[in-house]
């Protein structure tokens, strides 16, 4: 596989940038015949972001599958489409070829169809870093059903929001997870997550772990024993098939639930066509992508990292997707390091969160492992702070290796602002120009574009990339409100941003009331209703603060009525709990702190600024606070700060 569309200097960089803003169509036309197609697009692109209405490469007709196994086998069917790495090192590796992901896929596609799922189900998917987790992402999309992945680390009462909210049919789960010394028992949950439910019909349950599961009669089934029967029926004379179904460009290919600054999380929705090419054409440029190579992410496949970076990017590309199961921290802090000597890894992309983990272990670890496969850096999530980008430059990449530092959102498909590896500079703590096709601008609060370079504002994108967000599920008005109706014809990010005297972007952080915890995103409105939920707590307000490894931490302000226990830490590892039960183990607070009021306007709003403000440790420039209904509130907040 070669790769026309990949750009290999600064100026062709520039050229392809130029032509993309000022001709799209022709643009984005061209990059789209390195696809496979069942038939071809009519119109390139279509939109407003007024409704909005985006359609990219309408009219066309293809299956992902396809672009990402079939048209690979010829060649490369022998090729390690995928290279295992289990939790324990000590267990067996797995190595995936072209071949054995087009049978596994094929099985995966008759199994569901067996079961009854059918173009546009919805089917939720929760389990571990397994390679059967790519197979079940792919085996639904080689029949249009919808996949909507659900991290292993969200609770019962998210999976069941999230299985409501799509009114899903279909379950594909595993018995358990292994993580680190962990056994994570994910059928468990599963089943606390079908507690009155009244929409999913099947159960598919992989053995992973051989944890005691229950199996409740015609509802579960057992993964082995489904994708058996399919064998026989997807291989004949020793050839494996099951016809692709034909997707229109703008079929759903994935929900894949995010929060916002409301309590719900949405359900971002990401069509066929103009995801494939998104996923595709980034992966290729900014990692510079050589066949052969060994592309290592570290994400999980429940984020939208692990969607574009270990499984349709990678695939589409016909390339080596390096997927690990494991912790970067266990057996040992060199878990990393060890597989990309194992596997003579080029290309790893990681989070800072991990890198700052990492480097607190000292060097030990990484000064007895050979790192020299090693070409490409990448990080992803959360700004990057200048000490973990030079750690990670010098000790990982030898200073040899870039560091495309990736700016994107689950919303965007793929990555939008990134410098392109060894191709356009690197600098340390900037995500630096958009990829083509991304038109950002920056803006005032009154939407008013701040032009020049030097400046900071409000990150907004000016124009439609084909991976854009089509829809949030089942709710085409909130996907409005929330991201195109900020400001008027703008798709606006909820990013602050500098840009340099150069014109390099560097995204600061969300400007709304979302945190960003180890590159992973929680509303403070979504972890003040799960605090609200415990039976003493009256009212709370969270906001986040600086944290050394986290990038930020999550900060509670509780008014708890004291009736049951005088014990206050026996009272916050209650409230902790509740949290853990209602999203998960990711949203926990680090700090609670109990006060008998939250500073709040007249009008009843509370105000976060000063409460950000405790949090980070300034208690004398709170700015004006004579506007509140009870200036007290916030001595007494500052005299109990946990700092
Ligand atoms: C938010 C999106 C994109 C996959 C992982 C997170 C922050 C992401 C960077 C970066 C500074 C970054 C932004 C963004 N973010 N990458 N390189 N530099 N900030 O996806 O959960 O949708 O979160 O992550 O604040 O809005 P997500």
């Amino acid at each position: 596989m070669s790769y026309p569309h990949q750009i290999k200097s600064l100026e062709q960089y520039n050229e392809a940038y130029k032509k993309s803003i000022e001709n799209p169509e022709e643009f984005w036309g061209e990059i789209a015949e390195n696809f496979t197609w069942k038939k071809k697009w009519d119109k390139v692109s279509n939109w407003n972001f007024k409704e909005p209405n985006i359609k990219w490469f309408e009219g066309g007709k293809l299956n992902i599958t396809e672009n990402c196994i079939d048209r690979h086998l010829a060649e490369r069917g022998e090729q390690p489409a995928i290279i295992w790495e289990p939790n324990n090192p000590e267990e067996k590796t797995r190595i995936v070829t072209y071949n054995r992901l087009h049978k596994r896929v094929c099985q995966v596609a008759q199994m569901l169809t067996n079961l009854g799922v059918k173009k546009g189900d919805r089917v939720c998917i929760y389990m571990g870093m397994i390679p059967e987790l790519t197979y079940a992402v792919l085996g639904c999309a080689r029949i249009g059903a919808i996949h909507s992945v659900i991290f292993g680390g969200f609770s019962a009462q998210s999976i069941a929001d999230r299985l409501e909210d799509a009114s899903a049919e279909y379950i594909i789960t595993c018995d358990g997870a292994y993580r680190g010394n962990k056994d994570i028992p994910l059928k468990s949950v599963i089943d606390d997550a079908l507690i009155g439910n009244k929409t999913v019909k099947k159960v598919i349950v992989y053995t992973r772990t051989r944890t005691p599961v229950s199996m409740i009669k015609n509802r579960d089934l057992w993964w082995e024993d489904e994708m058996e029967q399919a064998e026989e029926q997807v291989e004949k004379n020793g050839k494996v098939s099951f016809p692709a179904v034909e997707m229109d460009s703008e079929d759903p290919l994935f929900i894949l639930y995010t929060s916002g600054s409301t309590g719900k999380p949405k359900g971002v929705v990401h069509s066929t066509a103009g995801y494939m090419v998104w996923a595709n054409y980034t992966f290729v440029n900014v990692f510079q992508y050589q066949p052969g190579q060994v592309h290592f992410c570290t994400a999980d496949i429940g984020w939208i990292t692990g969607h574009s970076y270990i499984v349709y990017g990678p695939l589409s590309a016909g390339g080596t997707s390096l997927m690990f199961e494991g912790i970067p921290t266990w057996p040992d802090a060199g878990r990393f390091w060890e597989i990309v000597e194992k596997y003579k890894v080029d290309v790893l992309y990681t989070a800072p969160t991990a890198i700052r983990s990492l480097m607190a272990y000292g060097l030990d670890f990484v000064n007895n492992k050979d790192l020299s496969s090693l070409k490409v850096l990448g990080t992803v999530g959360e700004p990057i702070n200048e000490e973990a980008w030079q750690w990670y430059f010098k000790n990982i990449g030898k200073e040899k290796c870039p560091i495309v530092d990736t700016w994107w959102q689950t919303e965007t498909g793929g990555i939008m602002i990134s410098n392109l590896a060894g191709v356009t500079p690197h600098k340390p703590a900037h995500a630096t120009l958009p990829l083509p096709g991304v038109n950002p601008c920056l803006v005032d609060e009154n939407g008013v574009e701040i032009l020049g370079n030097s400046v900071s504002g409000n990150l907004c994108i000016k124009q439609p990339w084909p991976g854009i967000i089509r829809t949030t599920y089942n709710d085409h008005e909130r996907c409005r409100t929330t991201y195109f109706s900020t400001y008027e014809n703008m798709y606006f990010t909820g990013d602050g941003c500098l840009r340099d005297a150069d014109g390099n972007y560097r995204i600061t952080g969300r400007v709304d009331d979302v945190l960003n915890v180890s590159g992973h995103r929680i509303g403070t409105a979504e972890v003040e209703n799960a605090i609200n939920m415990h039976s003493g707590v009256v009212e709370s307000a969270v906001v986040g603060y600086p944290h050394d490894i986290k990038g930020q931490g999550i900060y509670a302000y509780v008014i708890y009525d004291n009736k049951h226990t005088a014990d206050e830490n026996l009272t916050k590892q209650d409230i902790i709990q509740t949290v853990s039960r209602i999203i998960g183990a990711i949203a926990k607070p680090d700090k609670i702190q109990f006060v008998s009021g939250l500073p709040k306007t007249r009008s009843g709003k509370i105000m976060r600024r000063i409460l950000r403000k405790i949090a980070e440790g300034e208690t004398s420039n709170l700015g004006d606070t004579t506007t509140l209904l009870d200036p007290n509130v916030v001595d007494e907040i500052k005299n109990g700060a946990l700092l």
